[in-house]
């Protein structure tokens, strides 16, 4: 990766923040947008420590005209950008019949406009052929979820946008792929969804792998999509999620 620039949206914490440190370890110039000052400035001092050149702006997803000077700073520091990165999300348990439309707006924008911005924002940016844009979504896409309506409609969108775009960008070049993580260990997201003990047991319960992931686990299936190994891969939904999307493995009888 070393010299390739990528433009990073909700990398500033948990998951993307590791596919960032990861890209950074291999050479890879950085860009990180989230709406935080301080966790942009944080991050950005971080990645610079690992070696890599990195900079980054406070922006809200949601704002397409910032998401595009973002970018077009972060081509004028290191030129066309080779990857990008829609990995920001919201996330709350809340009852449909209890939620007001704003909150359900609030997760479609931030998730799925915002990943169409994002990626919008960047198209005449992109170095092609060879070019790498990656979506992070949710298993919520396809196994709906009690409390997650908002979520699972959202994600469900962003999987399908990787699909479309990834036929409309294709033959220019573009790969536009979706990871899909399970749960994953120490983020804010499962401290959102299971911080009780018991929920976080029975949800590993349900799992074919019986634990939760790693963010190293997401940033190395990032990192391959963004190689040469990962070169003939377009339109997939990369599911790194110990099994979740198999359905509820808490009945399976012991080999
Ligand atoms: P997280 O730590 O809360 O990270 C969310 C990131 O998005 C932060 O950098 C946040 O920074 C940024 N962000 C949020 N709203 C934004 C907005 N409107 N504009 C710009 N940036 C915004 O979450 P995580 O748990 O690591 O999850 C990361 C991704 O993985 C999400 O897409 C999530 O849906 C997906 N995922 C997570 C899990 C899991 O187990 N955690 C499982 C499946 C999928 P600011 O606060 O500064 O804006
Ligand atoms: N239950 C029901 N509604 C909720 C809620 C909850 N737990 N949290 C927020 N809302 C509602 C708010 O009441 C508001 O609706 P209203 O205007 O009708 O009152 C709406 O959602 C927007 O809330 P607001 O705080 O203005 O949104 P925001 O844009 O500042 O923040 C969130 C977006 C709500 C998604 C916030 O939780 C967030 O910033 N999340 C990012 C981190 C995250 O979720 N990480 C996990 C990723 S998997």
């Amino acid at each position: 990766m070393a010299g390739k620039t990528c433009f990073m949206a909700g990398a500033t914490s948990g998951i993307n923040q590791q596919v960032a440190r990861r890209f950074a370890m291999a050479g890879a110039n950085l860009f990180v947008i989230s709406r935080s000052e301080d966790k942009v400035s944080a991050t950005v001092e971080e990645l610079r420590t690992l070696g890599a050149q990195a900079d980054g702006a406070s922006v809200d997803v949601r704002d397409y005209d910032k998401v595009a000077k973002a970018a077009q700073k972060c081509v004028s520091l290191y030129g066309k950008i080779d990857m990008v990165l829609a990995g920001q999300a919201g996330n709350f348990l809340a009852p449909a019949a209890g939620m007001s439309a704003n909150a359900f707006k609030s997760v479609i924008d931030i998730d799925l406009l915002g990943s169409f911005n994002v990626f919008r924002a960047s198209v005449e940016h992109l170095n092609r052929p060879g070019a790498s844009l990656i979506a992070i979504t949710a298993p919520q896409a396809t196994n709906p979820m009690p409390y997650q309506t908002h979520v699972c409609a959202a994600k469900a969108g962003v999987n399908m946008l990787v699909k479309a775009l990834a036929m409309e960008w294709g033959p220019s070049g573009i790969r536009v792929n979706a990871i899909s993580p399970g749960p994953i260990d120490d983020t804010e997201g499962m401290r959102r969804l299971a911080g009780d003990e018991k929920i976080a047991a029975k949800y590993k319960q349900a799992l074919a792998l019986r634990r939760w992931g790693s963010k190293d686990d997401i940033a190395n299936a990032a990192l391959f999509l963004c190689t040469p190994e990962g070169a003939y891969i377009t339109g997939t939904i990369m599911e790194v999620d110990g099994g979740i999307s198999l359905g509820d493995a808490s009945s399976a009888l012991p080999m």
